[in-house]
């Protein structure tokens, strides 16, 4: 089986509903970045963090996989598919998709605050646990907070993504803007003669000089047109 990694970003979950970032009316506009997205953010005003997480983490249960996500799941019949994702939603999962490398996190899950990675504090919340409260603590006594990777933090998944990145007959990169790095560095190890494909109704700018068939699509459609595509090849 070929073996097919997708790096998914924000748009890859658009068309359920969930905003993007850096698009016009992109959470960065709504909630200043610095505030909720990094651990100087949370130390300032963790209740507010808290409380931004919460109301995304109660965004998930009214949202739903896109077909997007359901056909990236079905390709698992014909590829050896892994999903990379910057998503810290589990509309991947939801969808069915066996491999999913978070880099970023998941809003699903909480940790200790004093060692966000340590995997014996990370705690996968059921919906009824979803509003996290000061005061929740972690197994190491630690308030909990989100399973979030932060700007500035360490991205510990990374290394995992690249060993398959390394391996892929064929990469596509779906709804992301390409501007976070390592995720967006990616690119960088994919094999030479492996196909690279990019699913985006607007233009991104990639940091590369190497051939890139570009779908200008939403995630639905233009993974549509990626099978057709694959097909054509095959
Ligand atoms: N289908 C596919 N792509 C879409 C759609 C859609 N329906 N709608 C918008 N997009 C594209 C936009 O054109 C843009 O290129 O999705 C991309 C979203 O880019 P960003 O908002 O920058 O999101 P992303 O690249 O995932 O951000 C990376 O930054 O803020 C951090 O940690 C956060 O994981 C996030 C990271």
């Amino acid at each position: 089986m070929k073996k097919l990694v997708v790096l998914s970003g924000a748009g890859m979950s658009a068309e359920s509903g969930l905003s993007t970032f850096r698009d016009a009316g992109g959470l960065w506009d709504k909630y200043p970045v610095e505030q909720v997205a990094t651990p100087e953010g949370y130390r300032e005003n963790p209740a507010l963090v808290t409380q931004f997480y919460n109301e995304r983490r109660k965004q998930l249960l009214t949202v739903a996989p896109n077909r997007g996500h359901e056909l990236l799941a079905e390709m698992e019949k014909e590829f050896d598919v892994t999903i990379v994702t910057q998503n810290v939603d589990n509309l991947h999962e939801r969808a069915g998709s066996n491999r999913i490398i978070h880099l970023h996190g998941e809003l699903t899950k909480v940790c200790s605050s004093y060692a966000p990675y340590d995997l014996r504090y990370v705690k996968e919340l059921k919906p009824d646990e979803y509003e996290v409260k000061l005061g929740d603590l972690a197994g190491d006594g630690s308030q909990l907070r989100p399973f979030i990777v932060w700007f500035g933090e360490a991205v510990p998944q990374i290394e995992t993504a690249v060993t398959f990145v390394e391996q892929a007959d064929v990469f596509v990169i779906i709804g992301t803007s390409m501007n976070v790095y390592p995720a967006a560095g990616l690119l960088n190890y994919v094999p030479k003669q492996a196909a690279v494909y990019l699913i985006d109704p607007h233009e991104v700018q990639v940091n590369s000089y190497r051939h890139i068939e570009v779908i200008r699509k939403g995630a639905s459609e233009g993974v549509v047109e990626l099978l057709s595509r694959l097909k054509q090849k095959a």
